[in-house]
């Protein structure tokens, strides 16, 4: 027998494997989830098929340059068709949930309620939860992640009109109804400050509402979507849907880059009200965060009415956060002045948000940024201090990460099978990560019950197309044959080590 050389290096020397967090006396409480997730458009295809109607990112993907590789998702895994082999996949490593989104466009093809139900969009996504059961996999219903009606848009600007509120609970009452008994966990948005692009400014982006550009437009769908959310979650409390509701936060609280300074204290205390505070707050407390409205005129952000806040305290049953990264914040030279001088500017919005930071964080392998990937700042050396801030500021007696990964840096340059199943990268990053998550509910008490590993299969990274290789399984778009990578293997040995 010859044994082969080993492969040429096609990834620079610091991404070797480094040792893994493995804490063998720890384990993970009883009933904890080991899951992974997905997401309608990411993963369905069949973007015609069925009776579905257009969404905003059917739309999008075909303008020339949206999409960096200039792919759409109209194929991508095929799981609208393939759902019973991914589950059955899931469920053959040890997979106990899988978090997915229903394309609210397949159940409305126009989204608005009073308008044609497509009974074939709900008895597909039926039939998953159907098998999902049958195999021992939890279905995890998220009810809006990003593909929103394109109809709705046309109609009034999306997430920008009120109107989208009563859309949105019509289409949510649908959903309980349909599924209830079946689903235990619920969420209903998929990080909201994505959905409004509170990031990187609303026109930027344009995930929700493609061509609405105005620079209160953040702040408008920020309303409107938690005000949807509540009268979802008020919904379902009285409709007396069974499990739990929730939705999966987004954004860090951010930590200060020097630990003396009250300039960059202030700055955290910005870039958290401004991001993950501006959905957290209002659904604990019933409020905008008051440094949100001390600074912000009712024109840019509107305030909500007694009913609201009273509709929007406590509409979460537990914290879910999709923690991938965490950053250190450091104040701007000049304070925020020169945002808030100008507020007539379009991007004025994202001047509140956006600090100047630098990450000196990288992860636990010592990396700091890979320029070909799109993901820069995972950071497990520091969850156990993100989880902490989390578990301060919005206490709870639950707490899922509803999802965390990275891309596997240079994948799509190997050229070979073995080469691409060595996600080496990835699997360093899932090993140390979840060894930090087994020290946070050991040592700091954080009531972590769950973790869903992004992805579980290769997908489309919204405008970053195909490219990026999220999964723990590779998937050959040609033949949409599906084969796990060495992170698959390793998440099935954590969770029996520690089960
Ligand atoms: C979070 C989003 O929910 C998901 O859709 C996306 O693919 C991952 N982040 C990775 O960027």
């Amino acid at each position: 027998i010859t044994v082969p050389s080993p492969p040429p290096a096609l990834y620079p020397t610091w991404y070797a494997p480094q040792p893994s967090n493995v804490f063998p006396n720890l384990s993970l409480p009883e009933g904890f989830i080991f899951g992974v997730a997905t997401s309608a458009y990411q993963v369905e295809g069949a973007t015609k098929m069925e009776g579905k109607g257009p969404t905003t990112w059917d739309w999008a993907s075909r303008q020339p340059g949206f999409i960096l590789d200039n792919t759409t998702a109209d194929v991508t895994d095929l799981q609208y068709y393939l759902y019973k082999e991914d589950a059955a996949r899931a469920a053959a490593i040890g997979i106990t949930a899988h978090s997915f989104s229903i394309s609210w466009a397949r159940i409305y093809p126009f989204g608005v309620a009073g308008s044609p139900l497509n009974q074939q969009g709900l008895d597909h996504y039926s039939d998953l939860i159907d098998y999902h059961l049958s195999v021992g996999i939890e279905p995890v219903v998220t009810l809006f992640h990003w593909d929103t009606p394109l109809a709705l848009v046309a109609y009034y600007g999306g997430f920008t009109s009120p109107q989208i509120v009563y859309d949105f609970v019509n289409y949510a009452i649908t959903i309980f109804q349909s599924f209830n008994g079946r689903v235990k966990t619920w969420y209903t948005f998929n990080e909201p400050s994505v959905i409004c692009d509170l990031i990187t400014g609303f026109p930027f982006n344009s995930f929700i509402a493609p061509g609405v550009n105005s620079s209160t437009g953040s702040y408008q769908c920020a309303f409107n979507l938690l005000n949807a959310h509540a009268g979802a979650v008020k919904a379902f409390r009285e409709m007396g849907i069974s499990g739990e509701i929730s939705y999966k936060n987004d954004d860090v609280i951010g930590i200060p880059w020097r630990s003396n300074s009250s300039e960059d204290m202030a700055a955290v205390e910005r870039h958290a009200s401004f991001g993950l505070g501006l959905f957290a707050d209002p659904v604990y407390t019933g409020d905008w965060p008051q440094i949100v409205k001390d600074t912000l005129p009712e024109s840019y952000l509107p305030r909500f009415t007694d009913q609201q806040m009273a509709d929007l305290k406590g509409s979460a049953d537990f914290f879910a956060i999709d923690a991938y990264s965490t950053l250190y914040i450091k104040a701007p030279p000049d304070g925020v002045t020169t945002c808030q001088n100008n507020i007539s500017d379009p991007a004025w919005p994202s001047c509140n948000v956006v600090v100047p930071y630098d990450s000196k964080a990288g992860w636990a392998a010592g990396l700091i940024s890979d320029p070909a990937s799109s993901w820069l700042e995972a950071t497990p050396q520091l969850l156990r201090e993100y989880l902490k801030q989390l578990q301060e500021r919005w206490p709870s007696n639950k707490m899922y990460i509803s999802e965390f990964g990275m891309d596997e840096p240079f994948e799509s340059l190997r050229t070979e099978m073995y080469q691409i199943l060595n996600d080496v990268t990835t699997t360093n990053y899932y090993m140390t990560y979840l060894g930090e998550a087994l020290l946070a509910i050991h040592e700091d008490g954080i009531p972590l019950m769950g973790t869903f590993s992004w992805s579980m299969i290769d997908n489309a990274e919204w405008s970053h197309g195909l490219e990026p290789k999220f999964g723990i399984q590779h998937v050959n778009y040609t033949t949409l044959e599906r084969t796990y990578k060495r992170s698959a293997y390793a998440l099935c040995k954590h969770r029996t080590r520690h089960s």
